[in-house]
């Protein structure tokens, strides 16, 4: 009985942590207000995670766990929609939008009297969703219209899809059957920091949002897509055996109350109120946080929209009032190539000053040399260039009808711009990098990333003064600034002393910036914010951080193998041990409070001692040791009576007899491994 009790009261904690994960998911992706922190909510999922894995049985294809599950497709199989997946006509300008309204009031003479729904046109995929009591069962792609792909694992990986609705408590109940239309896409603060991490990894960058959300996607491997920052709005409602809302703003209501992310709307009373409405997102289009290449100007009533029917695919209910194109073509006059602050050579293309959206460019990137190469980018070429809120314009390609043989090839350089020296190329990456250790562009690059707001926050340490600091040899890493005097300071262009004392002043504060900080400080490549913060939880100061193992660090929650590399590599370089005991003399050098079972994982292994003998074929020696002190034990060379375990691999030395005489307990990889969970 005590025993079914406490089933009873495991399966209620399932479903109550798969509620609580849902709702914080939905607070986080749709609502974009968490109330728990992201080290909270991963340890409710960790929760769920070990009560599932001791109970496979009660896995649910709903469970939040179940967003990054699937193993890869062979290919992808076609969906019949339940509904055509209709196309909007386009208007370029107001007058193709007062056709359009002219146009349906012939048709319909109440148009006349309509409101109108306006959204802006996400530049992204759309795609179907399909819910079966409340339960997310079937995702699937545009296609044709008729027919398209199924991706239901993609989708799930996707975080603001809701897997089960509603949401919340007392939202309402959902038909039985519900098919839901959205749009997937990439924010553009998200796809700039992808593209930096990217880059910084001397891999290639993507070269806009919704290529990468269409890529991402379109992936037999949903793992890859979940590694994507994909997410969601919706606006229409394809199928249902439940009740339509009479207006298109009910309807979004409705689906927001459901628990879905609900495209954002202004509802107008006349069709000047509408075409107002326009010219203030056009006009404020750099604040729309992903790419919109309109709006889609809707008639409120569901009614009148249905009354109207189609054209072709285009429903007459509705139109798309494009914003004008920010895609221009200009003269690519050069090319010059930046040194980043890891050492990455990025080339960029030097325009002829052209307007695009009311913004001079005459800049905008080229990717990587391979780009260059790929897509034929000559010099003297005529280019498109192209421009999407605060992302950094792009050249698409070259004009080639325009081409008059006076282009030359562009030959990467074989030597850093900066400083000279050989450039190298590492297997596996497209970048070529300066590694010279003491070259000035990375230097400036580095300290303006130190002094940075997410960082060491030194206020008044503009790129300018930065670059002042290292041109005159004041500075030569970034614990220089440290011992910066005011006499120096006065010595340089455009300092006063107020100006030098608040700098001053600002450099000292920063020595009680905590540990995460200086951490993120370091410019460690892959190691942003949110690794940092899992180190400070896990290390002391830097110094423990400075002993980390592979396999230690790659325990820790955001750290795979490439970011543990990079920061084992960092603090093995004599350059690098230098600068941190420079730190450590100028006192910049906080203490944790570490909270070894937080950061580290679960620590099952604690107060136990191992001992290893021959050869393990899942991990090396070091790696097992590794692997054994990350969850809490201890691992040493010879078996005795304090042994807790010997670990036994292929061609086992005398430990193993010694441990057979002495009842210690014998163990295989597996076993290892089934210690830990
Ligand atoms: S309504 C019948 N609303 O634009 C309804 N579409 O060029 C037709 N799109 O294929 C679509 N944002 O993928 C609608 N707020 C929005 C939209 C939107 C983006 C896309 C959609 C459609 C394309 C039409």
């Amino acid at each position: 009985m005590a025993m079914e009790d406490a089933i009873q009261d495991k399966q209620k904690r399932l479903e109550k942590l798969r509620g609580e994960i849902h709702y914080h998911n939905y607070r986080y992706h749709v609502l974009d207000s968490p109330v728990i922190s992201d080290y909270e909510y991963d340890r409710l999922l960790a929760e769920l995670v070990q009560i599932e894995k001791e109970h496979p049985e009660w896995v649910t294809p709903d469970s939040p766990t179940q967003r990054a599950g699937a193993a890869p497709a062979e290919r992808f199989t076609k969906v019949e929609h339940p509904a055509p997946i209709l196309s909007l006509g386009n208007a370029f300008d107001e007058g193709g939008v007062r056709e359009w309204f002219e146009r349906i009031a012939r048709l319909e003479a109440s148009v006349t009297q309509a409101d109108f729904i306006v959204e802006p046109k996400i530049d992204g995929l759309t795609v179907v969703l399909h819910y079966r009591e409340g339960k997310f069962v079937l995702g699937a792609t545009r296609g044709d219209g008729e027919v398209g792909e199924d991706i239901t694992p993609n989708l799930r990986t996707v975080r603001a899809v809701p897997l089960s609705i509603p949401i919340s408590q007392g939202g309402p109940q959902p038909p039985e059957l519900l098919v839901v239309r959205g749009e997937v896409f990439i924010t553009l603060k998200d796809f700039a920091a992808l593209n930096v991490r990217l880059e910084e990894a001397g891999e290639k960058t993507y070269l806009n949002p919704r290529n990468t959300a269409a890529g991402s996607l379109r992936q037999l491997d949903p793992a890859i897509t979940a590694s994507r920052p994909l997410t969601l709005l919706t606006y229409d409602i394809i199928a249902t055996n439940g009740r339509i809302p009479a207006t298109h703003s009910a309807l979004l209501t409705y689906l927001g109350e459901l628990g879905f992310p609900v495209v954002e709307s202004v509802h107008c009373r006349s069709l000047d109120d509408a075409l107002r409405v326009y010219a203030g997102w056009r006009d404020g289009r750099d604040r729309i946080p992903y790419e919109a290449d309109g709006v889609v100007i809707k008639l409120n009533s569901i009614g009148l929209a249905n009354a109207l029917g189609v054209v072709g695919k285009d429903p007459r209910g509705a139109i798309a009032f494009k914003f004008p194109a920010r895609e221009v073509t200009t003269r690519l006059l050069g090319i010059g190539v930046n040194v980043g602050r890891t050492g990455v050579l990025t080339p960029y293309a030097i325009l002829e000053p052209v307007n695009i959206g009311g913004v001079i460019v005459k800049q905008a990137t080229l990717h990587n040399f391979d780009y260059i190469q790929e897509k034929d980018i000559r010099i003297a070429d005529r280019v498109a260039v192209k421009r999407a809120g605060d992302v950094i314009p792009y050249v698409i390609g070259p004009i080639l009808e325009a081409r008059t043989g006076a282009e030359t090839v562009f030959t990467p350089p074989q030597i850093c711009p900066a400083c000279g020296q050989a450039v190298e190329h590492f297997t596996g990456e497209v970048a070529w990098y300066c590694v010279n250790a003491a070259c000035p562009a990375q230097l400036i690059r580095n300290v303006e990333h130190f002094v940075s707001r997410g960082a060491m926050d030194i206020v008044g340490l503009g790129i300018k003064i930065v670059e002042q600091l290292v041109a005159v040899g004041l500075v030569h890493d970034v614990a220089d600034l440290y011992s910066l005097k005011m006499g120096d300071l006065l010595d340089l262009e455009g300092f006063a002393e107020k100006k030098a004392e608040n700098l001053l002043q600002s450099i000292a504060a920063s020595k009680s910036q905590p540990l995460q900080r200086v951490i993120t400080a370091l410019g460690i490549r892959g190691v942003g914010e949110v690794v940092a913060a899992n180190l400070a939880r896990r290390y002391r100061d830097l110094g423990e951080l400075s002993q980390a193992t592979l396999g230690e660090l790659q325990t820790l929650s955001g750290i795979g193998p490439n970011i543990a590399q990079a920061i084992v590599d960092w603090f093995a370089r004599p350059a690098n041990q230098r600068v941190l005991a420079k730190l450590h003399a100028a006192g910049v050098w906080p203490v944790a409070q570490p909270v070894a079972a937080e950061g580290a994982g679960p620590q099952p292994l604690a107060g136990q001692t191992f001992v290893i003998t021959g050869t393990l074929s899942g991990f090396t020696r070091e790696e097992a040791k590794d692997f054994i002190e990350a969850h809490g034990g201890k691992v040493t060379d010879s078996v005795s009576k304090k042994t807790s375990y010997l670990v036994v691999g292929e061609n086992p030395g005398s430990k193993l007899d010694k441990a057979k005489a002495s009842g210690v307990p014998i163990l295989d990889e597996d076993a290892l491994r089934s210690l830990v969970g």
